[in-house]
């Protein structure tokens, strides 16, 4: 097959394709990056042109593109089969690759359910959770809890949890109603606090509304320790185990998405395992493939599990279930990912990278003039930046502060992409030492030329 030419893809990206979160008009009025290639930690594009990819290609990529046993397990696949479907059948990655994520996730998830995005992860969370209590008979368990700034995706169930003024004000009227809780992010919130006031201040809040309206509330759902899309918004350990001693004092499944936080991101597989806590549902996706194919799991206790058992007739069954539902090719993708991190001990080779990335966040970017608040957990992290840090001034919207640094890191060969005035960095566990200060290099550079250039 012939590729067709760069002006051709080009017309037909603007005549045709609709790229998602992108205000199409300022889209059409330039020329798209078109990626050929993968290459280790880099992206290629049709030119030849070479991107580090700072953001794993949306917080997915784990490994690195075109690694050669990912690449090898899903070809072994493809040769026996793609896909068949799990209505009514099994098929032998789908259930290899349950074993192996239950061995892997907390001693109570014993059951994972699959589907093929974050966001049908959640909504799959949400559904069980809300038909738990009615196999229960506790029919008026109706509500969620979730975060201010949480993001679940963009499904309906998991907007209507989510919370975006941004991304999610046209939809107010098809959402539930859902009871938020403030985090204890001091940046915003809880300013001129120390970590353990804030902590206390809304783990306060928590426990008003749960002791309040436990009655009717059936899950509260959290990003763990990082709430990734509302702009890297970290919260202390402790602040994820009170809410679990919360929950299960007053009768509440707590639900963490690690869709974000997930395979390595935050230093442990999974960004519960640092706090101990064991959460009711546990939603993953993006990183399960190594960033390679779709997949997702809801991970669920026995408990809940159980609920669910009865004779046909009465009904009891999840009636719920995708297309694509434990796809062997993605699954095969998933099992090659889980060798990876067992032979190469990248959960210990990261430890040094995350060192490193946090010596330079603290020496280099803490003190720039621009930047209000530097941000870790792990390999992700999140700069804000701002017009002035005192008093604080935010950028005006039309600045476009973000998107001008991460278009100034791409001349210099590193793909970032900003939240708002939030500049993210989320390099693939992969990343080498060189690379590392190359991504850190060009971040500092480009936060610097525009920052100064807008003030
Ligand atoms: C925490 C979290 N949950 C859910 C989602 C939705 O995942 P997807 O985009 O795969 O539907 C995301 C995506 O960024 C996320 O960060």
């Amino acid at each position: 097959m012939t590729t067709p030419s760069y002006e051709e893809l080009k017309t037909w990206d603007h005549m045709h394709v609709w790229h998602p979160f992108t205000q199409m008009q300022e889209w059409l009025s330039e020329d798209p990056i078109m990626i050929a290639r993968g290459e280790g930690n880099y992206l290629i594009d049709i030119h030849g042109n070479r991107y580090l990819d700072g953001v794993s290609s949306l917080w997915c990529n784990v490994h690195g593109h075109t690694h050669k046993d990912l690449n090898s397990h899903i070809s072994d696949q493809l040769d026996r089969i793609a896909h068949s479907t799990m209505l009514g059948l099994a098929n032998i990655p789908a259930t290899t690759l349950a074993k192996k994520l239950v061995d892997l996730a907390s001693d109570n998830l014993t059951r994972i359910f699959y589907s093929d995005a974050g966001s049908t992860a959640t909504e799959i969370a949400l559904k069980l959770s809300y038909q738990y209590w009615q196999l229960k008979n506790s029919p008026q368990k109706v509500k969620f809890v979730s975060l201010v700034g949480g993001y679940h995706g963009d499904t309906l169930g998991a907007v209507g949890v989510g919370y975006s003024e941004l991304f999610h004000h046209y939809y107010q009227p098809l959402l539930p109603d859902t009871f938020r809780l403030s985090p204890p992010h001091i940046f915003r919130f809880y300013q001129g606090m120390t970590e353990g006031d804030a902590v206390f201040a809304a783990t306060n809040e928590a426990q008003v509304l749960l002791s309040q309206h436990h009655r009717e509330i059936a899950a509260l759902i959290i990003e763990p320790l990082m709430q990734g899309a509302a702009g890297m918004w970290t919260h202390p350990i402790s602040y994820l185990q009170a809410l679990r001693d919360l929950t299960k004092q007053h009768d509440i499944l707590l639900i963490c998405d690690e869709v974000a936080t997930g395979f390595g991101r935050t230093g442990k597989m999974f960004a519960c395992s640092h706090a101990d806590v064991q959460p009711d549902v546990m939603c993953v996706g993006k990183g399960l493939t190594g960033g390679y194919l779709p997949l997702a799991v809801t991970f669920t206790s026995e408990e809940i599990f159980s609920a669910f058992l009865a004779p046909h007739h009465e009904f009891k069954t999840f009636f719920h279930g995708h297309t694509y539902t434990g796809n062997p090719l993605a699954c095969a993708a998933a099992l090659a990912n889980l060798e990876i991190f067992e032979e190469d001990q990248v959960l210990g080779q990261i430890a040094p990278r995350i060192a490193q990335l946090k010596e330079r966040l603290q020496t280099d970017f803490t003190g720039l003039v621009h930047v209000a608040d530097v941000r870790q957990c792990g390999l992700m992290v999140g700069i804000e930046l701002m017009r002035n840090t005192k008093p604080k001034t935010s950028y005006k919207p039309e600045d476009r502060i973000g998107l001008k640094v991460a278009t100034e890191a791409r001349k210099e060969g590193v793909m970032i992409r900003p939240l708002g005035d939030v500049i993210v960095l989320m390099p693939p566990l992969s990343i080498s030492s060189d690379e590392m200060t190359l991504l850190l290099d060009v971040t500092h550079h480009s936060i610097q030329k525009v920052t100064c250039q807008a003030s």
